[in-house]
């Protein structure tokens, strides 16, 4: 994940065959620990315009397709393409149903044609996309005037707690970077998509110890993939250091892991509201 509040720079962006690579191996793991992503998705569900009935929807980051399943669900009359940039997730997913296709792809430069998709749905994934200006755009394009674009993304203000032990530790960049959701605010408001809601609410997670967090981020395929991350084993010391560093944070439930969730739904105005 990559940190937009400052211009892109050349080698800062997370590499996306790293990110491919990441989440097809966790694909078998990633279900069991994804109690995050269940209720990030069910909550920008919930989002969805009531009066929604899409006839074709694209599940955009579709990951194990769990989010796919309960939209073909939801809207049973309809057919629904999953893309996902991470091929080991698309077998896992085609496997078990829910979209009738499913096609790699980048949400940046979509393989799909224009105006074919009349829902957008994508829940945290585009917080690996470097150019958050161009998936919009690319919402834009493959939405039918009168479409959905709905996602839910992370912002700066994630993962601070261990973001900041490490730094206690070693003043190096051990997490993602995040874009802040004031650029959400702005590059959404500049996407010539009609914006009908875009909020930031924290969702924070408790665990028994750090080894529980950083375990539960691998089996999700969602550790550091940030250029310039530190390499090879953590030291004992270093790891030590962190344990220690961390234990500022805890409260009665536990360690708080906090993820700082963006949610947006933008609609595609149909040609006379334009
Ligand atoms: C955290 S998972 C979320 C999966 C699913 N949407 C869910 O909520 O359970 C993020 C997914 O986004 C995919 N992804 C990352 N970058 C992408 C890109 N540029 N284009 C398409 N998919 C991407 C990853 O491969 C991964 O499957």
């Amino acid at each position: 994940m990559t940190d937009l509040s400052q211009p892109p720079l050349p080698g800062t962006l997370p590499d996306k065959r790293q990110v491919a690579a990441s989440f097809s191996r966790a694909a078998a793991s990633y279900d069991s620990v994804a109690a995050l992503q269940r209720a990030v998705g069910m909550a920008l569900l919930e989002k969805l315009p009531s009066n929604l009935a899409p006839a074709r929807w694209l599940d955009m980051g579709s990951g194990t397709g769990h989010f796919s399943r309960v939209l073909a669900e939801r809207f049973a009359q309809s057919s629904g393409v999953a893309v996902d940039i991470a091929e080991g997730m698309l077998r896992h997913a085609r496997e078990q149903g829910g979209a009738r296709h499913h096609v790699a792809g980048d949400a940046e430069h979509l393989p799909l044609r224009d105006g074919c998709v009349d829902l957008l749905f994508s829940s945290l994934a585009v917080q690996w996309c470097g150019q958050f200006a161009s998936v919009l755009g690319e919402a834009r394009r493959v939405l039918r005037p009168g479409g959905v674009l709905a996602f839910s993304s992370l912002c700066v203000g994630t993962l601070d707690e261990l973001r900041a032990s490490w730094q206690a530790v070693d003043g190096m960049v051990h997490v993602n970077r995040f874009r802040r959701f004031e650029d959400y605010q702005r590059l959404c408001g500049d996407s010539g998509l009609e914006l009908i809601d875009l909020e930031r609410r924290p969702h924070v997670l408790h665990y028994p110890d750090v080894r529980s967090l950083t375990h539960e981020l691998k089996a999700l395929g969602a550790h550091n993939l940030n250029p310039g991350r530190p390499s090879g084993l953590t030291g004992r010391a270093r790891m030590q250091g962190l344990l220690q560093a961390y234990e500022q944070y805890r409260q009665v439930q536990g360690l708080p892991a906090t993820y700082q969730v963006v949610y947006g739904v933008l609609h595609k105005p149909s040609d006379g509201e334009q």
